[in-house]
């Protein structure tokens, strides 16, 4: 991959970056026809990550249909797919991590530690490997979106941060290649979490600014539906993540909940 990426450097094209960990769907399709449209290649990593993973979390069933997988990036247009292996991406002695403090300990952060210290590292080595103009991240990992955009300045990574709006199913569900893991009853209770959303921006939108009487609402709806288990729901300030006592326009609500045994996230930035 750097051998390619020198040799397109040297021939001044542009390079979009879709980093992924594969069982691709239309949210990454989205991302990929954004990179394709702004840029001379387009280059998806393909790499199930063992270090973003906790010890009971699940790297081992995690979805790997390699041939659907590159089978949608031919139709998307991608150039290049890069598909390193584990060994080939932490060799044998591999000592060094990225952290970016305080964010990696919020949210999502409080119930997988080590999550985002797996997810900044491998981002800034795929960042150093395949070296984008820009890199393309789905608005559905807001956390990480922040970390990234952190990592990226504090480590004078010269690449620009494209956000790109989450793709639903109709009824609302965020596409997750996690929601694989629903049974067909999950999946109607996994509606539950855009629901919430929809709700904190109708509380909103009718005056509401309280974000502790926007968030019990939603945990009452969320509680409702008899497989969820709620991890958090909180309503931040979309750049520090840190929790806000009245809303504003633009702050970030996000769920997190375990749905029967697989935990879905989703946010919307409450506009009113
Ligand atoms: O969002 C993901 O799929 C992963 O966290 C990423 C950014 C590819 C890093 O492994």
């Amino acid at each position: 991959m750097q051998v390619i990426i020198k040799r397109l450097k040297a021939d001044k094209k542009t390079i979009g970056f879709v980093p992924t960990m594969g069982a691709l769907h239309k949210g990454h399709s989205s991302l990929i026809r954004r990179s394709c449209k702004d840029n001379d290649i387009t280059v998806v990593s393909i790499f199930v990550n063992p270090v973003q993973f906790g010890p009971d979390e699940d790297f081992r069933r995690y979805p790997r249909p390699l041939n659907n997988d590159i089978s949608l990036c031919e139709k998307a247009g991608v150039d290049f797919i890069f598909y390193p292996s584990v060994s080939g991406m932490y060799a044998a002695g591999f000592k060094t991590y990225v952290y970016v403090e305080e964010l990696s300990n919020l949210l999502c952060g409080k119930s997988r530690p080590g999550h985002f210290q797996g997810v900044a590292t491998v981002v800034a080595k795929l960042f150093n490997i395949v070296r984008p103009d820009s890199a393309y991240f789905g608005q559905k990992d807001a956390q990480q979106v922040v970390i990234i955009k952190r990592m990226a300045v504090d480590l004078n990574i010269p690449v620009k941060i494209r956000v790109i709006p989450t793709v639903r199913e109709r009824g609302g569900l965020a596409l997750s290649s996690r929601n694989l893991y629903l049974s067909r009853e999950e999946r109607k209770d996994a509606l539950v979490l855009s629901e919430s959303l929809r709700l904190a921006k109708k509380l909103a939108v009718s005056g509401a600014r309280n974000a502790a009487g926007i968030i019990s609402a939603m945990k009452r709806l969320i509680s409702s539906k008899k497989s969820t288990r709620i991890d958090y729901v909180a309503v931040v300030d979309p750049d520090n993540l840190k929790p806000v006592k009245r809303i504003s326009d633009g702050c970030l609500t996000a769920v997190a909940v375990w749905i029967g045994k697989t935990r879905l996230i989703d946010n919307i930035c409450l506009r009113y």
